[in-house]
């Protein structure tokens, strides 16, 4: 029995959404935007590409007056790179300026605060065809297009998140493009790559303290909670391992400005160690983040693995745990249940979850995503009866007030999405939003924005302030 009232929600806490730049926007060729590596990715031919997306681009307006009408305090989204320099670097297209501006000032307008994403998976593909992150030149694009973005948005934005999920750009490059399946060893590219990023997010952060003493700025990895299989210390010993190369080499870098002794160790014996310049530490030790935003979806459950076990290396999904011979092997949770996508549904997980951070980093903590994908049905009269998501937001929340009752400093919560876009790998028809965009895979129909019924239920969250959590 508890013996006090729960800590509540901090008056000022960030109730947001989220959504990504080539997953809603659309317009993908329009207004001398360049190409970007998702662009030109290929797709499973049963499933959309992000040419049209949700058409934000066009619909913007209307959008935000429905993210308005939500009680929206936060929004969550990412600048496509290649809208502001068409080839990643050199000339600037004012008209991608003008975009965001006449974003950020219609979310000024209704009183959301824009927190911006600099860059959400999608690398200009001029950038790419010269490497990508392989080029130690991009950091300099990279912190080239950041200074762009304090000098341009600086005045009216005040959080900035450096790189969108850094870890399963590393950890899944395969399944998100970012490296050659056929390279020789993969995995020492991948950790090259890994490197020139760290090292550019700490120019970023360095450069918006310069630029913009007011601002914050953090990292948003994708972080959660590893579970052994078993208290065998074997086991034990395995979820440790995986959670260091899964979450805390990227937190430990951005925060402490160092690489992580186990990853070290793991990268030493795959030979994958990545060449670091003089210079490099020292600029990683110099940056330091102001709050660390973060996307939770789910927990990992992993074993030991023996050395001899050849793994077949398939990585699903972002949300699954993979196995490496030696070290550590993804088990599903019996005790879970999964979302029709089979991803791992688990509250609690994320207190667990806010709480290992939280001690490790001491710094303010901001859920950048979190969220339900689901095939949603629009029914007759407009209607998208979704309570299995409001399942999903009410038992999260309940456990970030419960982490905030812990002593954790919780400043926000942006569920991912805002609005219906278009997913990763799976399409359209995997939703999240809380506002339904009416087309399918390949019939665009007529794009029109339908609330659903955890548009009205979060609505009613934020305006109690998390203290009316109910589905009525
Ligand atoms: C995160 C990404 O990994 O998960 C988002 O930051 C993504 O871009 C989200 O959409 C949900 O994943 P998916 O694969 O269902 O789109």
């Amino acid at each position: 029995m508890r013996n006090h009232p729960l800590k509540p929600f901090p008056k000022d806490f960030l109730w947001g959404a989220s959504t990504s730049a080539y997953q809603v926007e659309g317009a993908w060729n329009e207004d001398g935007k360049g190409p970007s590596v998702m662009d030109v990715a290929k797709h499973p031919k049963e499933v959309t590409d992000f040419k049209v997306a949700s058409d934000h681009y066009h619909r913007y307006k209307e959008d935000i007056a429905l993210f308005a009408e939500l009680g929206l305090k936060a929004y969550r989204f990412s600048i496509s790179w290649s809208r502001i320099f068409p080839e990643g670097t050199g000339e600037v297209n004012q008209k991608g300026i003008d975009f965001y501006n006449n974003l950020i000032n219609e979310l000024k307008k209704h009183h959301i605060e824009p927190v911006v994403t600099m860059y959400h998976f999608d690398l200009p593909y001029a950038l790419q065809k010269k490497g990508g992150w392989l080029n130690r030149e991009t950091i300099e694009a990279y912190e080239n297009y950041a200074k762009t973005l304090f000098e341009n948005f600086g005045d009216r934005v005040k959080y900035w998140l450096t790189i969108n999920e850094q870890n399963v750009m590393i950890l899944f490059g395969e399944l998100l493009g970012t490296v050659d399946r056929n390279a020789e060893n993969p995995k020492k590219e991948l950790y090259q790559q890994n490197h020139h990023m760290f090292v550019a997010q700490a120019k970023a952060m360095i450069l918006c303290h310069r630029m913009l003493p007011d601002a914050k700025i953090g990292p948003a990895p994708n972080i959660s909670a590893v579970y052994p299989i078993s208290p065998q210390p074997e086991d034990v010993l395995a979820a440790h391992t995986f959670s260091s190369l899964r979450n805390w080499l990227y937190l430990d870098a951005a925060v402490f400005g160092r690489y992580n002794s186990t990853v070290w160790s793991y990268l030493e014996k795959k030979q994958a160690i990545p060449e670091i310049q003089d210079g490099d530490m020292a600029i990683l030790k110099e940056a330091k983040p102001d709050f660390i935003a973060f996307n939770y979806y789910s927990t990992m459950t992993v074993g030991a693995n023996l050395p001899q076990k050849v793994s077949n290396n398939v990585r699903e999904d972002q949300q699954m745990a993979f196995e490496e011979p030696g070290f550590f092997k993804g088990h599903p949770n019996p005790n879970l249940p999964k979302t029709e996508y089979g991803w791992e549904i688990d509250p609690v997980g994320l207190r667990t979850t806010l709480r290992e951070i939280y001690e490790r980093y001491h710094l303010p903590l901001l859920i950048t995503e979190n969220g339900l994908g689901a095939q949603d049905r629009l029914e007759e009269g407009d209607v998208v009866n979704d309570d299995y998501r409001i399942d999903y937001l009410q038992k999260h929340i309940e456990q970030c007030r419960l982490a905030l009752d812990d002593g954790v400093e919780l400043i926000g919560y942006c569920p991912w999405s805002a609005i219906d876009l278009v997913s990763t790998h799976q399409g359209i028809s995997k939703r999240y939003g809380f506002i339904y965009v009416n087309r399918d895979e390949f019939d665009l129909k007529d794009l029109r924005r339908i609330p659903k019924k955890s548009f009205y239920w979060y609505k009613k969250v934020i305006a109690s302030n998390g203290e009316d959590l109910t589905n009525e």
